[in-house]
């Protein structure tokens, strides 16, 4: 049973509540359904006509000033809260900002996205081959037969499933393209990703990118492959850039070329960079060996074409000027943070 109340008891009460949760308390107390007030409204109706009249404006006038009282407490504890919160939050506008950190892409990706730009102008697709490559694709379909050094153990990292290597240059792409267009003619494509060979050393690292270019149709010469490489090479590193072709030997090509830039270092002098040669090698090349073309699923009589594997960190080294590619590949922010502004247009 809820204990009759007085006006000064319930005004000294109000004003001495320190919480909304203590007001809440006291709503329900006394204004609430099973409230004092409540109750005592109930029992006007057992009294005589004059009693009820009177003690019913009695508690009207109670209950009123009961509520406007608690909802005055109310808002004075509200505006109160309010007030500390707003002090304990002040900003010290003197702090110094969060410079947020800029990301930059990796002048790997760079050099990528700017080969693929050029290739794509050029006409060519994009292409895409697996990393772990099986060895028809990798060796046999390039003409690469069994027991040919090329596939030696010191080259090449063998996967323990047999019949699988991690690929070894992007060249298995080449058949792989030959193989999705099921013999439509051009097969015009740029392949770039990642290859593996054992190779560790200021100017090798195990793990490295590669471009593949494959250009097949009716007609295309040596002529073509020329003026193509000469063209791309020349957007790539730039059109002043001085270029030459050495025959070579690739099994998947025939003739094969390497193609040379002239060296950024001494401009032809000769120094360690090229070996006093003057020259740096940028890519292999050639004519698309017959036996390639049938691996593919194209008839050597019909068709003809080129095709050529650039290493895209040495294209890295030239454009942003590096001594050591193993570099590139540690991920030390202070170093790659040096190439944001290199590499001109890259
Ligand atoms: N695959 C060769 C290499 O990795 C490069 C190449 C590609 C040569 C295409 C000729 C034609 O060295």
């Amino acid at each position: 049973m809820v204990e009759p109340i007085s006006w000064p008891d319930v005004e000294r009460l109000i004003a001495e509540a320190s919480s909304t949760e203590q007001l809440k308390q006291f709503r329900v107390a006394w204004l609430g359904k099973k409230g004092w007030i409540t109750a005592q409204m109930k029992e006007l109706g057992g009294l005589s006509p004059e009693l009820r009249r009177v003690r019913g404006a009695e508690l009207n006038t109670l209950r009123n000033h009961v509520a406007t009282a608690l909802d005055a407490k109310q808002a004075l504890l509200e505006d109160a809260a309010e007030h500390e919160k707003l002090l304990r939050e002040t900003l010290d506008l003197t702090l110094p900002g969060r410079t947020p950190v800029a990301g930059l892409l990796h002048p790997m990706t760079r050099v990528r996205r700017r080969i693929e730009d050029i290739a794509l102008r050029l006409g060519f697709s994009l292409a895409y081959g697996p990393q772990v490559e099986s060895e028809w694709y990798n060796f046999e379909a390039l003409n690469i037969p069994k027991g040919h050094p090329a596939r030696d153990m010191q080259d090449t990292f063998f996967v323990d499933v047999p019949g699988l290597v991690l690929r070894t240059h992007t060249s298995p792409v080449q058949i792989r393209s030959m193989q999705d267009r099921q013999g439509a003619l051009p097969v015009k494509v740029f392949a770039p990703g990642l290859v593996y060979r054992r190779d560790d050393d200021a100017t090798h690292v195990p793990m490295f990118q590669q471009v593949e270019g494959l250009w097949l149709d009716r007609h295309i010469s040596l002529g073509d492959l020329l003026g193509t490489l000469t063209e791309w090479v020349g957007e790539l590193i730039g059109p002043e850039v001085a270029t030459r072709f050495r025959s070579s030997y690739f099994p998947f090509t025939e003739p094969s070329v390497e193609m040379d830039v002239g060296c950024a270092i001494c401009r032809g002098s000769g120094c360690r960079i090229c070996k006093d040669t003057g020259w740096v090698e940028i890519l292999g090349s050639g004519m698309v060996h017959p036996a390639v073309l049938k691996n593919g699923g194209y008839d050597p009589d019909q068709v003809s074409g080129f095709a050529f594997g650039m290493g895209m960190e040495r294209v890295a080294m030239r454009l942003f000027g590096l001594d050591d590619l193993r570099l590139l590949y540690q991920n030390d922010l202070r170093y790659l943070e040096r190439f944001q502004s290199g590499g001109d247009a890259v």
